[in-house]
């Protein structure tokens, strides 16, 4: 751990989390002393020992998600280009995609891009100001050329979970694919692709999963067939000028992450001992007492799921009187505090909560996150409040 960084109340899991288990360090530099050949490009030891590590972390990721075949898992650099990856391979001109009103602006920019382009239809559909969908809504909103259903496991603002599971009944009904963006769930609540219905599950590593910047992945279901968003070299049919349509090498054109992945591999392994449900119980716990810390403060406007409601480790709010990205400064100046002030590449979700002029800050939570940090935020905020008047 950076020795700078020491006293730091890191609030700010939702964005990456931080610090990570020694473990995972530990790992990334491991593969950088010892192992980090090209894997899958030569046959010598060291390139064998990489291609294993790939093989050991995909290994992880299908147990974690149930995911019956690891090669279904395409490894990527973070979940936005999970998402481009499924986005702009599956949609063809003329389809409409149906998506919510709590998307991250990494649904939102390739949906844009590929109504100007393409030509491609797409509805929002609106949830209430907590992020909480009516399935009814989605039902209404399918057409007959609807091919695909996009939605964020868990708001990144409000920490709303969403109805996946129904909205996976209702896209079996009527054979439209169903698209996860896990940037907020996954190693944070549940998530299992055969059980709720999810035919493209697009994840990060660094967040949830414990691992370094520069990992993620996308699961693809065997039945689909995505168009590559790289194309390139993959060490396999050398001679072939088409993209191979084995997986995983379809879809990892480039040289891999080893070093990043090695880590991937040990912050997921970290998840799997501690489990996800215990994880999540923790988080929701911690949110729960920052809620019924902040409810009493003069000015406090909570945005997201009340208390008692389930939700993930994100709570987010705006202090009366005072622009969010200042209250953020203080925080880290004063208390260093360290949370996320503006709108979260989110302005959907912002939209929804009513907050679209002024954002919010937002804590978000990991499992690191002490009760005492999350008290010292609390007690920041009551004397940030009583200092302005509030
Ligand atoms: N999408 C990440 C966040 O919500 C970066 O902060």
């Amino acid at each position: 751990m950076n020795n700078n960084e020491q006293s730091v109340i890191y609030l700010d899991h939702a964005a990456t989390s931080w610090p990570k288990p020694p473990a995972v360090t530990e790992a990334v530099v491991n593969a950088m002393l010892n192992d980090a050949a090209n894997p899958g490009r030569g046959s010598h030891a060291m390139a064998v020992r990489a291609s294993r590590i790939l093989f050991e972390t995909r290994k992880q990721l299908a147990k974690l998600f149930n995911i019956k075949n690891p090669n279904d898992i395409a490894f990527t650099s973070n979940t936005t280009m999970s998402l481009n990856m499924a986005i702009k391979g599956w949609l063809k001109p003329g389809d409409h995609v149906i998506a919510t009103s709590v998307e991250h602006n990494s649904v939102r920019r390739p949906l844009y891009f590929l109504e100007q382009t393409i030509g491609i239809e797409v509805t929002y559909v609106e949830s209430d100001e907590r992020g909480n969908l009516n399935i009814d809504d989605v039902a209404k909103a399918i057409q007959p050329n609807t091919t695909l259903a996009i939605v964020n496991h868990s708001s990144n603002l409000l920490g709303t979970i969403m109805p996946v599971a129904d909205i996976a009944e209702l896209a079996r009904k009527h054979g439209i694919k169903l698209l996860v963006d896990a940037a907020q769930s996954a190693g944070i609540i549940p998530v299992d692709v055969r059980s709720m219905g999810i035919h493209m599950l697009a994840f990060p590593g660094h967040k949830g999963l414990l691992g370094p910047q520069g990992t993620g992945g996308l699961y693809i279901d065997p039945e689909m067939d995505l168009l590559p968003l790289l194309h390139g070299g993959t060490g396999s049919q050398s001679e072939a000028r088409e993209q191979p349509q084995v997986r995983p090498d379809r879809y990892e054109a480039g040289t891999q992450n080893t070093p990043g992945l090695a880590g991937l591999k040990s912050g997921v392994q970290h998840v799997l001992n501690e489990t996800v449900q215990n994880i999540h119980t923790k988080e929701w716990a911690l949110t729960q007492r920052l809620i019924e810390g902040l409810l009493p403060v003069n000015g406090v406007k909570l945005i997201g799921p009340e208390l008692g409601e389930q939700r993930t480790g994100i709570v987010a709010f705006n202090l009366e009187g005072i622009d969010p990205s200042e209250l953020s400064f203080i925080l880290d100046q004063h208390y260093r505090i360290a949370v996320r002030a503006g709108f979260h590449c989110t302005p959907l979700a912002h939209a929804c909560a009513g907050t679209s002029a002024t954002g919010a800050i937002r804590a978000s939570v990991g499992i690191y996150t002490t009760e005492a940090e999350i008290d010292a935020l609390k007690d920041a905020i009551k004397q940030i409040a009583q200092q302005y008047g509030v």
